[in-house]
C-alpha cells in the first residue's frame, strides 16, 4: 500500500461564466500521506476552496473540473459514480468549510444533526447515535449533556467545535479543513486547533488544512503547499518552505508576516 492518502494529479478547475471560462486551479498535483498534516496556503482568490471542493466533488456550477486525477487510496475519485461518492464523503472524507459554524441547522437540536449524519451512514438508532454524540462532544471539550440544545444556545467557538465533532463521528480517514477557525478570536482558535492535534494523534487521520495564516501552519503543518493564481508554486516540508523558499512568492509571503517572538508550537505538533 502506497504512503500516500490522497493523490491529486494535474487537476484542472473552471469557472464558466458569461464572459468566458476562467481557469481557477491549473495543473495542481500534490500527496498528501497516511497521518499526515498538509497545510495549503495563498493568497485570496488563489483557488483554495475550489480544490477543497473539488476533492469532494461537491463544485457546483459554474465551476467544472476539466482534467485530472483525485486519488484516495488509489481510487480515482473523478471517475467514481455519485452514489458510491456519496458513501465516501463523511465516512472516509470529513469536511470541515469556510464558516462551518454557520452550517449547523439552527431549527434542529444538535443531537438529531448528529443522528442525521450518523443514521445515513451505519443505520444506527437514536440511542446509539446520542452516545457516540456524547463522545465526540467530550472529545472537543463541550459537556455532553449540551448535546440536546439548539446551535443558538452555543457560541461561535462552540459551534465550530460541534462542527468538527459531527465531522469525526464517523472516523474518516482524511479530513478537509477550509478556514476552520478563521471567524474566532485567537485565544479559542489555538484551543480548537490543539484539540485537533491531539485527536489526529489519537486517530491516525490525514489532514488537508487550509488557511492563509502561515504562522497558524507553519506549527500545524508537516509539510504544505503554496498557491498562487491558480497554480501551485512550492511544494515541501514546512521547514524547507518557511527556511529556504524556492519560489520568490512564497519569500514575499512569509516577509510579509510581522516577525513576533517565538511561541512554543501547538501541543508539540511539530515534535
Ligand atoms: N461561484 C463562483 N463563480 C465564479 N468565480 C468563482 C466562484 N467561486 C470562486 N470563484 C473564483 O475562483 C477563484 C478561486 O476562488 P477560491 O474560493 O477557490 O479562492 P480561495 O483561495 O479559497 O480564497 P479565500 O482565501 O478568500 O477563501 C477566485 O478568483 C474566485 O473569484
Ligand atoms: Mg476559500
Amino acid at each position: 500500500m502506497s504512503d500516500n492518502l490522497l493523490e491529486i494529479e494535474k487537476l484542472n478547475v473552471d469557472y464558466l461564466l458569461d464572459k468566458g471560462e476562467f481557469r481557477a486551479v491549473k495543473d495542481v498535483s500534490f500527496n498528501i500521506g497516511r497521518g499526515e498534516i498538509f497545510g495549503l496556503a495563498g493568497e485570496s482568490g488563489c483557488g483554495k476552496s475550489t480544490i477543497a471542493y473539488a476533492i469532494t466533488r461537491l463544485s457546483k456550477a459554474p465551476a467544472w473540473i476539466t482534467g485530472g486525477a483525485i486519488r484516495m487510496d488509489g481510487q480515482d475519485l473523478l471517475k467514481m459514480p455519485e452514489r458510491d461518492l456519496q458513501k465516501i464523503r463523511w465516512k472516509r472524507i470529513g469536511m470541515v468549510f469556510q464558516s462551518a459554524m454557520n452550517s449547523l441547522n439552527p431549527l434542529m437540536r444538535v443531537e438529531a444533526q448528529f443522528h442525521d449524519v450518523l443514521y445515513r451512514h451505519t443505520g444506527c438508532s437514536r440511542q446509539e447515535s446520542r452516545a457516540r454524540g456524547e463522545e465526540m462532544f467530550r472529545l472537543v471539550g463541550i459537556a455532553p449533556h449540551r448535546i440536546s440544545d439548539y446551535p443558538h444556545q452555543f457560541s461561535g467557538g462552540m459551534r465550530q467545535r460541534i462542527v468538527i465533532a459531527i465531522c469525526m463521528a464517523l472516523r474518516p480517514e482524511f479530513i478537509i479543513m477550509d478556514e476552520p477557525t478563521t471567524a474566532l478570536d485567537v485565544v479559542v482558535q489555538r484551543e480548537i486547533l490543539e484539540q485537533v492535534v491531539d485527536l489526529q494523534r489519537n486517530y491516525g487521520f490525514s489532514v488537508l488544512f487550509i488557511t492563509h495564516d502561515l504562522h497558524l501552519m507553519a506549527q500545524l503543518c508537516q509539510r504544505i503547499g503554496i498557491m498562487l493564481k491558480g497554480e501551485l508554486v512550492e511544494v515541501g516540508d514546512v521547514h524547507q518552505v518557511s527556511q529556504a523558499p524556492l519560489h520568490d512568492y512564497t519569500r514575499k509571503l512569509w516577509n510579509a508576516i510581522p516577525q513576533l517572538p517565538s511561541k512554543p508550537h501547538l501541543s508539540g505538533a511539530l515534535a
